[in-house]
């Protein structure tokens, strides 16, 4: 069992594969903003695999491939059938944006990923071409309908709510879980990186979220996904799907936190909230051992932050985008 210094066992990887994202969210300005990174930083397909296999004989359990937007990356369904075949990880998902997924959905799934995760914070056209600089909200919802058909479920659809901006779409948002087996999920706001807006006039606390719902709908508690995350579920009552909110700034959960991230330029980053990082590629690429890399990433482990501090200090190093949300 892997556990770090605060008797935390680290069993979960959180994979970003590449920092290239296809939409500039007002709240994640990446590469356009911060330019991009030179093919040669960032970790071939090999390096990945090799890091992620050390990482699962040290204890990884499960493992989620990030972004960026990881389905603009070049055969990544090579990247999933090779993690695969390591037959070391329980469990192989991914997280994107979904504005590709129509196509990619089916090979996903027969590739060996369990679960997706999309990101969506409007339902909206206008606005999610807004929020997303670029985007078109149809495509994202053919592949939810796409991913729904072919049974890759359950489904989560995370959306970021910000005050006067999409806090309004709650409801809606809600009442997708009424005919379809998907978990909604309200991320509060957090203030990482570059960011078109202000956190301070934008974040809305989950206390705020769950008062609007409830005047609403029927809110019951009820338990989310076995072995699952920081997500409180709730169901309203006849759903097929569930409801849920994940409060990193009002009610975090660093005590229960367990899991590890590697960028896509090759750095173990121990905390979403916190610039502490070790670099994995530069002894990597010097000629280091598998021993020797597997000693740095317990190093790592041993350094990883009892907490975020969120409120104390925005963390402006890297792009969420770059970090693997
Ligand atoms: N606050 C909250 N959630 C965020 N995400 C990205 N940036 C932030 C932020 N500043 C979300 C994405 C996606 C998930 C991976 O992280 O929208 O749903």
């Amino acid at each position: 069992m892997l556990t770090d210094s605060y008797h935390r066992q680290i069993n979960y990887l959180r994979l970003s594969i590449t920092d290239m994202c296809n939409l500039q969210c007002i709240y994640c300005q990446s590469w356009k903003e911060i330019g991009k990174k030179s093919h040669q930083e960032i970790l071939r397909y090999e390096e990945i695999i090799r890091l992620a296999g050390l990482m699962a004989q040290l204890g990884i359990r499960r493992v989620r491939i990030t972004g960026g937007e990881p389905l603009l990356k070049k055969d990544v369904m090579y990247l999933i059938e090779e993690l695969v075949k390591l037959g070391l990880f329980e469990e192989i998902s991914l997280t994107t944006n979904g504005t590709n997924l129509s196509r990619f959905a089916a090979q996903l799934k027969n590739a060996g990923i369990a679960r997706i995760n999309i990101s969506l914070d409007s339902l909206n056209r206008e606005r999610y071409h807004q929020i997303t600089g670029s985007g078109n909200l149809d495509d994202v919802l053919l592949g939810i309908e796409e991913s729904l058909r072919i049974g890759l479920s359950p489904l989560k659809i995370n959306m970021v709510v910000m005050k006067g901006i999409n806090d309004d779409e709650i409801d809606s948002f809600s009442r997708l879980t009424l005919d379809r087996p998907v978990y909604v999920r309200f991320i509060e706001f957090m203030p990482i990186g570059h960011q078109k807006i202000l956190w301070e006039e934008r974040y809305l606390p989950t206390t705020v979220l769950k008062e609007r719902l409830s005047a609403h709908f029927n809110l019951m508690a009820t338990d989310g996904l076995v072995g699952n995350g920081p997500a409180e579920y709730y169901q309203i009552k006849g759903a097929m799907g569930k409801v849920g909110f994940i409060s990193p700034i009002s009610n975090h959960f660093c005590s229960r936190c367990n899991r590890i991230r590697l960028t896509p330029d090759g750095h173990l980053r121990l905390c979403l909230g916190q610039e502490d990082e070790i670099n994995l590629k530069v002894p990597m690429r010097a000629g280091a051992s598998d021993e020797e890399l597997k000693g740095l990433i317990l190093q790592g482990i041993r350094q990883k932050p009892g907490g975020h501090q969120f409120k104390l200090k925005k963390i402006t190093g890297r792009q969420m985008a770059v970090i693997g949300g």
